[in-house]
Protein backbone atom coordinates (compact mmCIF):
# COMPACT_ATOMS: atom_id res chain seq x y z
CA UNK A 1 0.00 0.00 0.00
CA UNK A 2 2.53 2.40 0.90
CA UNK A 3 4.87 1.84 -2.33
CA UNK A 4 1.71 2.54 -4.25
CA UNK A 5 1.06 5.70 -2.83
CA UNK A 6 4.80 6.88 -2.86
CA UNK A 7 4.91 6.21 -6.85
CA UNK A 8 1.84 8.00 -7.09
CA UNK A 9 3.21 10.61 -5.39
CA UNK A 10 6.31 10.52 -7.05
CA UNK A 11 4.91 10.37 -10.27
CA UNK A 12 3.22 13.54 -9.67
CA UNK A 13 5.99 15.29 -8.46
CA UNK A 14 8.22 14.54 -11.94
CA UNK A 15 5.31 15.67 -14.15
CA UNK A 16 5.36 18.78 -12.19
CA UNK A 17 9.17 19.39 -12.81
CA UNK A 18 9.37 18.40 -16.17
CA UNK A 19 7.78 21.84 -18.33
CA UNK A 20 6.80 24.86 -16.13
CA UNK A 21 3.96 26.19 -18.24
CA UNK A 22 3.70 29.13 -20.15
CA UNK A 23 1.69 31.73 -18.94
CA UNK A 24 -1.56 32.25 -21.35
CA UNK A 25 -3.43 35.66 -20.83
CA UNK A 26 -5.90 35.11 -23.28
CA UNK A 27 -8.50 34.11 -20.28
CA UNK A 28 -7.80 37.10 -18.29
CA UNK A 29 -8.05 39.00 -21.17
CA UNK A 30 -11.46 37.71 -21.89
CA UNK A 31 -12.71 38.10 -18.28
CA UNK A 32 -11.28 41.99 -18.20
CA UNK A 33 -13.08 42.60 -21.15
CA UNK A 34 -16.70 40.80 -20.51
CA UNK A 35 -16.68 42.73 -17.02
CA UNK A 36 -15.49 46.04 -18.19
CA UNK A 37 -16.45 46.48 -22.14
CA UNK A 38 -19.17 44.35 -23.61
CA UNK A 39 -21.61 46.21 -21.65
CA UNK A 40 -20.95 48.89 -24.51
CA UNK A 41 -19.11 47.26 -26.81
CA UNK A 42 -21.93 44.13 -27.93
CA UNK A 43 -24.43 44.01 -30.92
CA UNK A 44 -27.07 47.00 -30.39
CA UNK A 45 -24.44 48.43 -27.55
CA UNK A 46 -23.14 52.56 -27.49
CA UNK A 47 -19.65 51.41 -28.47
CA UNK A 48 -20.69 50.14 -31.94
CA UNK A 49 -19.20 49.23 -34.50
CA UNK A 50 -16.88 47.89 -32.30
CA UNK A 51 -17.64 44.25 -30.93
CA UNK A 52 -15.55 42.35 -28.42
CA UNK A 53 -17.87 39.77 -27.32
CA UNK A 54 -16.32 36.67 -29.78
CA UNK A 55 -12.34 35.61 -29.53
CA UNK A 56 -11.69 36.47 -33.43
CA UNK A 57 -12.93 39.86 -32.52
CA UNK A 58 -10.48 40.39 -29.85
CA UNK A 59 -7.90 39.14 -31.13
CA UNK A 60 -8.37 41.02 -34.45
CA UNK A 61 -8.44 44.12 -32.49
CA UNK A 62 -6.06 43.54 -30.21
CA UNK A 63 -3.64 46.62 -30.75
CA UNK A 64 -6.97 48.78 -30.39
CA UNK A 65 -8.02 47.20 -27.27
CA UNK A 66 -3.72 47.49 -25.91
CA UNK A 67 -4.28 51.44 -27.25
CA UNK A 68 -7.58 52.54 -26.02
CA UNK A 69 -6.78 50.84 -22.29
CA UNK A 70 -3.23 51.82 -22.15
CA UNK A 71 -1.61 54.43 -24.72
CA UNK A 72 -2.03 57.97 -24.31
CA UNK A 73 -5.08 59.38 -25.47
CA UNK A 74 -5.58 61.14 -28.31
CA UNK A 75 -8.82 62.63 -30.52
CA UNK A 76 -8.89 59.13 -32.43
CA UNK A 77 -7.86 56.82 -29.14
CA UNK A 78 -10.56 57.69 -26.24
CA UNK A 79 -9.81 55.56 -22.89
CA UNK A 80 -11.79 52.49 -22.69
CA UNK A 81 -13.36 51.82 -20.69
CA UNK A 82 -15.59 55.08 -21.48
CA UNK A 83 -15.36 57.60 -18.54
CA UNK A 84 -13.00 55.08 -16.57
CA UNK A 85 -10.12 53.55 -16.37
CA UNK A 86 -8.96 49.79 -15.95
CA UNK A 87 -6.94 49.03 -12.69
CA UNK A 88 -3.51 48.85 -13.24
CA UNK A 89 -3.70 44.97 -12.79
CA UNK A 90 -6.24 44.68 -15.43
CA UNK A 91 -3.42 46.79 -17.56
CA UNK A 92 -0.52 44.37 -17.14
CA UNK A 93 -2.60 41.65 -17.67
CA UNK A 94 -3.63 43.34 -21.21
CA UNK A 95 -0.11 44.77 -21.84
CA UNK A 96 1.90 41.47 -21.50
CA UNK A 97 -0.87 39.63 -23.67
CA UNK A 98 -0.33 41.97 -26.40
CA UNK A 99 3.58 42.18 -26.09
CA UNK A 100 2.96 38.06 -26.21
CA UNK A 101 1.50 38.30 -29.62
CA UNK A 102 -2.29 39.17 -28.98
CA UNK A 103 -4.13 36.08 -29.98
CA UNK A 104 -6.46 33.74 -28.53
CA UNK A 105 -3.13 31.00 -27.60
CA UNK A 106 -1.55 34.01 -25.89
C1 LIG B 1 -19.74 53.14 -21.53
C2 LIG B 1 -19.58 52.48 -22.83
C3 LIG B 1 -18.23 51.91 -23.19
C4 LIG B 1 -17.46 51.03 -22.46
C5 LIG B 1 -17.77 50.40 -21.11
C6 LIG B 1 -16.30 50.75 -23.27
N1 LIG B 1 -16.37 51.44 -24.45
FE1 LIG B 1 -15.01 51.38 -25.98
N2 LIG B 1 -16.10 52.76 -27.01
C7 LIG B 1 -17.29 53.32 -26.59
C8 LIG B 1 -17.71 54.30 -27.58
C9 LIG B 1 -19.00 55.12 -27.51
C10 LIG B 1 -16.72 54.31 -28.58
C11 LIG B 1 -16.68 55.18 -29.84
C12 LIG B 1 -17.31 54.46 -30.99
C13 LIG B 1 -17.21 55.34 -32.19
O1 LIG B 1 -17.90 56.36 -32.24
O2 LIG B 1 -16.42 55.02 -33.08
C14 LIG B 1 -15.74 53.33 -28.22
C15 LIG B 1 -14.63 53.03 -28.97
C16 LIG B 1 -13.71 52.04 -28.69
C17 LIG B 1 -12.63 51.63 -29.55
C18 LIG B 1 -12.29 52.24 -30.91
C19 LIG B 1 -11.15 53.22 -30.79
C20 LIG B 1 -11.49 54.46 -29.99
O3 LIG B 1 -10.73 54.78 -29.04
O4 LIG B 1 -12.49 55.15 -30.28
C21 LIG B 1 -11.98 50.61 -28.92
C22 LIG B 1 -10.77 49.84 -29.41
C23 LIG B 1 -12.66 50.38 -27.66
N3 LIG B 1 -13.71 51.25 -27.56
C24 LIG B 1 -12.29 49.44 -26.74
C25 LIG B 1 -12.88 49.30 -25.48
C26 LIG B 1 -12.38 48.40 -24.48
C27 LIG B 1 -11.18 47.49 -24.63
C28 LIG B 1 -13.20 48.54 -23.39
C29 LIG B 1 -13.07 47.86 -22.05
C30 LIG B 1 -11.79 47.96 -21.39
C31 LIG B 1 -14.23 49.52 -23.74
N4 LIG B 1 -13.99 49.95 -25.01
C32 LIG B 1 -15.27 49.90 -22.90
C33 LIG B 1 -17.98 53.00 -25.45
C34 LIG B 1 -17.53 52.17 -24.44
Amino acid sequence: MMAVAGLFIFGIACKHEAAPPATVYFPQVKQIIQANCISCHSPGGQGLPVILTTDENIVALSASIKAAVIDPINPRNRRMPLGSELSDADKTVIQKWFDKGGTATD
